[in-house]
């Protein structure tokens, strides 16, 4: 049996957000509970005057959705990262089901969302409209806002009586820019520690003792290590990296956007890491670790522990692919000097402000992101509902232990973001790129926070 781990109380409570997790088993039912959404009432078949481009203020979708003469039929096409449990198909089938005017094409992007994001920008900036709906991480919104790519939401939101107050205000937070809102919040990730109940009783509750319980047990279980995370060069490190460091008590923004990166706590944080993945508990190849390599290896049995999202949670328990089925549990990844610290993570949507069709890509969007889609994403995906009611509900509690754990769903509100800016990727290649250097052993920690700095400020400033 799975526990949750108490380890809260030296948890560093910050703002939260968002997420996304990738993988679930996709063996339960797939109900599709009547949709009790409240922009569903007759009232709102209201006109939407300053809806650009938007001809049909349609909003039929109360119960059994036939194509009606009026509706004209729509093909929407819908983006988001690679998807391997399936669960997309499924949200996408039960939003067709309900709108039988509205043909949604599924275009899966890459599963690295630096990537994807590098494709969005190329495509949005071009004014292209082929994309309709897309999922967004919860560090783009600003960008994407700021960039004039993406609809502003609040005209919908308000018309269709959708009450922010039902999401965890950090999900809602991340895809608020200016005080307006364009991104809806679809799942939400935290970082855990994941690992081997058939080898410790109990987590690490700090760093120093994961490094040495993690020495302690590496070999046992035909284990070969003892700590994965994501070292390699790209978004994850840095999510890694903002881990330690709040753990340590530092920060890389402030609310000011004044760039605070360069602090003892942060030197310390960084050299627990540069500790870590020269030690050997860790693979040879750590720094090129990313989430498929860190699940990979931890399913196939190599490690005794684990840092991932929530959606590897699934993955463990599906013996298909999992070797450590029924000996896996999740903790609070431990703390430094000031407590423990979840990255928060997650995925929100968005519309393509060219989309030839806004009033139907707000109702998919609408769908995914209401409590019918996020239970659908829940109990098939594996991932995190961002609307805290889900968390009452018996069928996601029973999809995943995580779910039903009060200890879990605190994590997620306190996970602590990663720099609000609308220059986010460019302080995230800045930091990768010092991290990177760092835990090469090419530069010491020092100075990564010193460059960390400088090429921050300098970005800042441009
Ligand atoms: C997960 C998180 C996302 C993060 C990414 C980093 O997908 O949900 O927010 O940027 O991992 O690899």
């Amino acid at each position: 049996m799975r526990i949750w781990k108490k380890v809260l109380s030296g948890a560093v409570a910050l703002s939260m957000v968002g997420v996304i997790a990738a993988c679930g088993d996709n063996d339960n039912a797939n109900e599709t509970p009547v949709n009790d959404d409240p922009a569903n009432d007759t009232e709102n078949n209201v006109d939407n005057a300053d809806n650009d481009g938007a001809d049909n203020a349609n909003n039929e979708n109360d119960g059994e959705a036939e194509a009606s003469e009026d509706q004209e039929e729509v093909t929407l096409t819908y983006a988001r990262g690679q998807d391997a449990t399936g669960a997309t198909n499924i949200l996408v089938e039960a939003f067709m089901e309900e709108n039988p005017h509205i043909t949604v094409e599924f275009r899966e992007m890459p599963s690295d969302t630096g990537q994807s994001h590098d494709q969005y920008v190329t495509e949005f900036s071009a004014g292209d409209s082929t994309i309709d709906v897309f999922d967004a991480d919860v560090i783009w919104p600003a960008e994407f806002a700021q960039g004039g790519y993406v609809l502003e939401l609040d005209r919908y939101i308000e018309r269709d009586g959708i009450d922010m107050d039902d999401y965890f205000e950090g999900t809602v937070d991340s895809g608020n820019f200016e005080g307006r809102q364009w991104a809806m919040p679809k799942f939400t990730d935290a970082g855990l520690l994941f690992y081997r109940s058939d080898i410790v009783d109990e987590a690490p509750e700090t760093w120093d003792d994961l490094i040495e319980m993690a020495s302690e047990y590496q070999g046992e279980e035909g284990t070969d290590y003892g700590y994965l995370m994501q070292a390699n060069q790209y978004e994850g490190l840095v999510v890694n990296a903002v881990e330690f460091i709040a753990s340590y008590g530092g920060s890389v923004l402030d609310e000011d956007q004044n760039v605070t990166v360069n602090s003892p706590e942060t030197i310390a944080a960084i050299e627990k890491m540069i500790e870590i993945v020269e030690s050997d508990i860790t693979p040879g190849n750590i720094l090129n670790f990313d989430e498929p390599a860190t699940h990979t290896a931890f399913l196939e049995g190599q490690s005794v522990f684990a840092r991932n999202w929530p959606y590897m949670q699934a993955m463990t328990e599906d013996e298909d692919q999992s070797q450590v089925a029924g000996n896996v549990e999740f903790a609070l990844l431990p703390a430094g000097d000031e407590g423990s610290a979840a990255g928060l993570g997650g995925w929100m949507s968005m519309i393509n402000r060219n989309s030839e069709h806004p009033e139907e890509a707000w109702e998919l969007l609408k769908f995914m992101t209401g409590p019918e889609g996020q239970k659908i994403t829940a109990i098939e995906g594996g991932s995190a509902p961002t609307l805290r009611d889900l968390y009452e509900d018996e069928e996601v509690r029973d999809a995943a232990p995580l779910f039903a754990d009060e200890e879990f769903v605190n994590t997620l509100e306190n996970a602590v973001p990663r720099p609000v800016s609308p220059i986010y990727p460019q302080i995230s290649d800045l930091m990768q790129i010092e991290l990177s250097r760092a835990l090469a052993g090419e530069i010491t920690a020092e100075e990564a926070a010193e460059n960390m700095e400088s090429s921050i400020e300098s970005a800042l400033a441009e």
